[in-house]
């Protein structure tokens, strides 16, 4: 396919700006607020997204005025916006800035927070909308709530709506997360409560949607029938970086799998839903995890694969092992990279291998690729050619993101000869670059009530479930070997392993 820069026939934006509301961010002096939330809020003012009648009130333990917390954040925006920051845009956006110090262990601090909100909502026209964003240790997510509710803060009364996105982890195994959501639907309704997924905001995620179901000639080759086995790799050069202490208590299993990985594995599985209302998609995506079949010990130990980095190098440097770095224990046994193979036990995908796999310190940032039967050989006996290759439709998550699709072709010349060729598609040559952290389109969304890129209760404890298993067994089985990867490799070669024993292997980076 010809590749060009090239503009496609965009169709207009749909897009009205979201609901007024107030948003206030617990952990506002965090990371996550100064590198995604920020700049998603301004990126969506840009886009003349954002209500006029707004206000973000953070929140932090930290002593701050409303205009030291104003100088803070357009200090970091210089650092973390994604696009050159308008001036005249930045001043309207920073007026609406407000910083509330408190501990959200504190009652009093929940009625000194409905009085500022009472006093922004009065001074910005936000009608009484609340939209919580809970970005602290997950440790305090119920709390937070239950505080909340204490204060009357998350009564919806006389039209005006309170709703609360919760981030990830949402529990560490199956009970927590049952716990929490048992908790938190003590005092909210499942319609105020906003599970995120970040990769849901991703353009490629919400992409696989589109791809399947608004073109015709994916979807009947997209089952057991054409499709020989799915690979998904979200692999990340980098470390851990300041996050030692959370990851090694949470490891890339439950980082990782029974969120993102799995995001990506129901997308690309399950069945077109009958509309795109929340509960619509979310049926079906439950439906999915429902019908991943569960490990047993014997095939967790077989289907299963754990890994730690060692020292290495990436990118020509030497980084160190994930042993030394800060935070984390000189002795852990926390795997840094998984993989795994499922299977999906329904009618359009039984007996399609699904295989996994993520890892930190991996070679480069790469994602999903779809491996379609190979065509028979009979035509080609007598040539000189000893395989077809199976076709691959690759959908490439980040970096580059785009699809891909390649097929095998005559090699000019007097004899058959076959070369492989690919079609591509970037997203950057049609739409340009879009600058976005990802989080944008999840917070518009959730300020327009639309929780169809958000988790449900029974997709989180699906999910769960489904890594329960790995996890009883990956515990009472310490893996005695770690490191076993060097950094700036794919992983342990039992993941190679996992793949050729069934005759397959896993697609590198070019
Ligand atoms: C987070 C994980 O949820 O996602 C991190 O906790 C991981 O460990 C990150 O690095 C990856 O997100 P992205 O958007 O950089 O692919």
């Amino acid at each position: 396919m010809e590749r060009r820069n090239q503009k496609s026939a965009v169709s207009e934006p749909q897009g009205h700006a979201g609901n007024p509301c107030i948003m206030v961010v617990f952990g506002a002096s965090g990371d996550l607020a100064k590198r995604k939330l920020i700049p998603a809020l301004y990126n969506l003012a840009r886009e003349q997204l954002m209500p006029k009648e707004f206000a973000v009130v953070g929140f932090a333990r930290r002593g701050m005025s409303h205009e030291a917390f104003r100088e803070k954040i357009s200090h970091d925006i210089k650092e973390f916006a994604t696009s050159p920051v308008d001036p005249d845009l930045w001043n309207w956006f920073v007026q609406r800035l407000y910083y509330l110090p408190g501990d959200v262990q504190d009652a009093n601090a929940y009625q000194k927070l409905q009085s500022l909100l009472v006093e922004v909502d009065k001074e910005r026209g936000t009608h009484g909308n609340y939209l919580y964003y809970l970005a602290t240790e997950p440790d305090f997510f119920s709390q937070i709530i239950q505080q909340l509710s204490s204060a009357g803060l998350t009564r919806e009364e006389n039209n005006c709506w309170r709703r609360v996105i919760i981030e990830k982890p949402f529990g560490h195994d199956i009970e927590s997360a049952r716990a929490l959501n048992r908790e938190i639907k003590e005092v909210l309704k499942e319609s105020q409560i906003y599970r995120i997924d970040h990769y849901l905001g991703k353009e490629t995620v919400q992409n696989i949607m589109v791809f399947r179901f608004a073109n015709g000639i994916f979807e009947p080759i997209w089952n057991r029938r054409y499709i020989d086995h799915v690979q998904i790799t979200v692999a990340e050069d980098l470390g851990v970086g300041q996050r030692g202490g959370f990851y090694d208590k949470a490891g890339a299993l439950r980082d990782m799998v029974p969120n993102h990985m799995f995001q990506l594995v129901t997308l690309t599985a399950m069945e077109p839903p009958i509309s795109f209302e929340a509960d619509a998609v979310r049926d079906e995506q439950v439906k999915i995890l429902r019908a991943i079949q569960t490990l047993s010990p014997e095939e967790v130990l077989q289907y299963t694969v754990r890994g730690q980095y060692g020292e290495g190098i990436i990118g020509g440097k030497r980084v160190p092992a994930y042993r030394s770095e800060s935070n984390v224990p000189p002795d852990s046994i926390t795997e840094t990279f998984v993989a795994m193979k499922l299977y999906i036990d329904n009618w359009r995908w039984a007996n399609v291998p699904f295989y996994l796999r993520t890892g930190k310190r991996l070679p480069c940032r790469y994602r999903g690729r779809y491996s379609i039967q190979r065509a028979p050989f009979v035509l080609f006996r007598k040539t000189n050619i000893e395989q077809l290759k199976p076709n691959l439709l690759v959908l490439h998550i980040q970096p580059d993101e785009g699809i891909s699709l390649n097929f095998g072709a005559k090699v000019p010349g007097p004899l058959v000869r076959l070369g492989t060729v690919d079609m591509e598609f970037r997203y950057k040559d049609y739409f340009g670059s879009i600058p976005s952290t990802g989080y944008e389109r999840l917070l518009y969304d959730c300020m327009l009530g639309d929780a169809t890129l958000f988790q449900r209760n029974d997709m989180i404890e699906t999910g769960w479930s489904v890594v329960s298993p790995i996890q009883d067994v990956w515990k009472a089985l310490p893996h005695r070997k770690f490191p076993n990867y060097a950094a700036g490799t794919w992983g342990p070669h039992e993941a190679d392993d996992l793949m050729a024993k069934d005759g397959r292997e896993w697609k590198k980076c070019q």
